[in-house]
């Protein structure tokens, strides 16, 4: 499974990086406003510190405002992926995109029929998100589950990214259910690390040690 970091601040990527575990970043304008700089320039800089698929998303809402806006961004940098918003004009700016071998990840899909459409329209990458479907209280892994199992079914080659990330427990449920791509709010990734026997026991494997041999050495 992929590991993308599901920030644009540069700081937090520089330390997700140094794990050696992210292999892209995803954006959104919520997250890029968070950063106060124009989304080209965040971008830039996001795609010289990674060499990885890095998820840049437009604002217009008209397929002719998308597809030029996503044009723009895709000169940016060869890593960058247009993100399209699942509405009707998104789907058509996708199919336009894809002709051009621009590729698109294709966000806010909260069901298996709009993963379909995005699929049929050539996206390289869906974005579902679970958490907000789990905050309504429908189970936001079941939707991973679907389009796993109907993209395999028909050979899609769209890769199914777990969006809307609120613990260890969905990537750990999202990895299960074959999601080709998981992406990772940093407070997140700093979770999967965590494991309370593990520090319990590195902690007595050293007090033996020191017990042991420090005494010896002095
Ligand atoms: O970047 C897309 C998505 O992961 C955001 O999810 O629900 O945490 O805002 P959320």
């Amino acid at each position: 499974m992929k590991f993308f970091l599901d920030s644009a601040n540069l700081d937090e990527l520089k330390k997700a990086i140094a794990w050696g575990v992210i292999d892209g970043v995803t954006t959104n304008p919520s997250l890029i406003a968070k950063e106060g700089v124009p989304v080209e320039d965040q971008v830039r800089r996001i795609c010289e510190l990674i060499d990885g698929d890095v998820s840049a998303e437009v604002v217009s809402i008209t397929a002719r405002e998308m597809v030029a806006e996503g044009r723009q961004l895709a000169r940016i940098h060869k890593n960058v992926v247009v993100k399209i918003p699942l509405i009707e004009e998104g789907i058509k700016a996708v199919s336009i995109l894809s002709k051009d071998g621009i590729r698109t990840n294709v966000t806010l899909c909260f069901s298996a029929a709009q993963a379909l459409m995005a699929a049929k329209a050539g996206a390289y990458i869906v974005s579902p998100f679970i958490g907000r479907i789990d905050d309504l209280g429908w189970p936001g892994m079941d939707l991973i589950k679907d389009i796993v199992t109907i993209y395999s079914n028909y050979g899609f080659k769209t890769q199914v990214l777990a969006a809307s990330i609120r613990g260890a427990l969905h990537v750990v449920e999202a990895a299960k259910a074959g999601s080709h791509i998981a992406t990772l709010p940093y407070k997140v990734l700093q979770q999967l690390f965590q494991h309370p026997l593990t520090e319990k026991g590195l902690e007595q494997f050293l007090a033996d040690h020191r017990k042991a041999f420090e005494l010896i050495e002095v």
